[in-house]
């Protein structure tokens, strides 16, 4: 029988139980302690299913839901997760904050300046009324979102964060001066995240004294919604490291995969030849762009043609995957086309901008 531990934020309460099954008393409760033996994505998906209500099995209660809740699974392995930093509050930075929130992280998200985060808490706050409207939260949790997660201009309100993670732009330059400043401003322990999709972390990790603390946690747009999570392992990467990332992206109700630290990762190693393809497809007059995306929505059943899928990821992105991924294996089926190139320099990215493959 596996235990599995629960921290309920707020309130520190643990407890452990052994119960294998599930039922749901319909009876409404208030506040109480959630305990269960089931693994941490049921545990999650019962949670929020049942905020507010009993939850047992044959022999009795067994979980009682908090409104607030966090769920920690450890291992004698793993570092306990309390505050999170997150670095950019860009398209990606803002929805893996809005995800930490959620989970009932305390997390603090930084900008360089106040109308990048400003704009960032806005899209966050908007994906909160989204949910609000569509009845998919009520009020009280709008509110514990919101009031689990603020914005700073300055790297030294991050001082106290068990783990950051950082989603600036994906710049080689940039990462190497933001990474020796994070090392300097948090406590040692703290472990520091990269979200990049393709950029060389242990080079990251080189530029700090804790190269063992540092690895990857790559989302997927929009963060909040994609169940994966690549947790990239560099050479110097420990293994308590990957095993606190690995329990943390589960709080947060993502499935990890490892991955090695090789440009691309697991799925951008597939996915962007596949995304080159098409424009290549597109630039060659092979076929239209509404039959490009209908043949590959319909045929494969993938949920976004690839050229509204460039337009969501944005151009740019797509660009400097694809050129740090021919940099490293020198392969033509990496080698962005001309046409990814001149929408880029003419600054049609995708949706961001208003422009890309189609108009938004
Ligand atoms: N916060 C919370 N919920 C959100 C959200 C947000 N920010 N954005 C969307 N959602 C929810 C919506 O509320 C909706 O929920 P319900 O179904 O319960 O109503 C659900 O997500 C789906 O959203 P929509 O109804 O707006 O639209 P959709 O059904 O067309 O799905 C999509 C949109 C999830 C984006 C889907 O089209 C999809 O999966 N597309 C493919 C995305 C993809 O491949 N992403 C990976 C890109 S690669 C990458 O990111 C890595 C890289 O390095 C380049």
């Amino acid at each position: 029988m596996h235990y599995w531990r629960t921290r309920l934020r707020g309130l520190g309460i643990y407890a452990f139980t052994q119960a294998p099954t599930l039922g749901v008393d319909t009876q409404p409760t208030g506040v109480g302690a959630y305990v269960s033996s089931a693994p941490p994505h049921q545990c999650i998906r019962l949670a929020s299913q049942f905020c507010g209500t009993l939850v047992h099995d044959d022999e009795g209660i067994i979980l009682l839901v908090f409104k607030t809740y966090s769920y920690f699974e450890r291992t004698k392995d793993s570092m306990e997760i309390r505050k999170v930093g997150v670095i950019g509050c860009g398209l990606m930075g803002s929805g893996i904050a809005q995800t930490c929130a959620q989970a009932g992280y305390e997390t603090i998200v930084r900008e360089v300046a106040q109308d990048f985060l400003d704009k960032g808490m806005a899209r966050i706050q908007g994906a909160w009324d989204m949910m609000l409207q569509k009845g998919k939260i009520n009020e009280e949790q709008a509110r514990d979102y919101k009031n689990h997660l603020r914005g700073t201009l300055d790297t030294k309100d991050l001082a106290d964060c068990d783990l950051v993670i950082e989603a600036v732009i994906e710049n080689m330059e940039e990462k190497l001066r933001l990474f020796p400043a994070l090392d300097n401003a948090l406590k040692p322990e703290a472990l520091i995240l990269s979200n990049t999709s393709s950029l060389n972390i242990t080079q990251m990790g080189a530029v700090t004294k804790r190269a063992d603390k540092v690895c990857g946690l790559h989302f997927f747009n929009p963060a909040p919604v994609m169940k994966l999570v690549e947790i990239v392992r560099t050479i110097s990467t420990s293994d308590e490291t990957v095993e606190t990332v690995r329990a943390f992206a589960k709080s947060l109700g993502k499935t990890p995969v490892v991955a090695k630290d090789t440009a691309g990762f697991i799925v951008n190693f597939l996915l962007i030849p596949y995304l080159l393809a098409a424009i290549r497809m597109y630039e060659n007059g092979l076929a239209s762009k509404e039959d490009i995306d209908t043949a590959m929505k319909l045929g494969c059943g993938y949920p976004m043609g690839p050229l509204t899928l460039l337009d969501y990821v944005g151009l740019d992105t797509t660009l400097w995957a694809a050129e740090a991924l021919y940099e490293e294996f020198k392969e033509p089926l990496y080698a962005p086309s001309p046409l990814l190139r001149r929408m880029v320099n003419s600054g049609m990215l995708g949706r961001k901008s208003g422009r890309g493959f189609y108009e938004y």
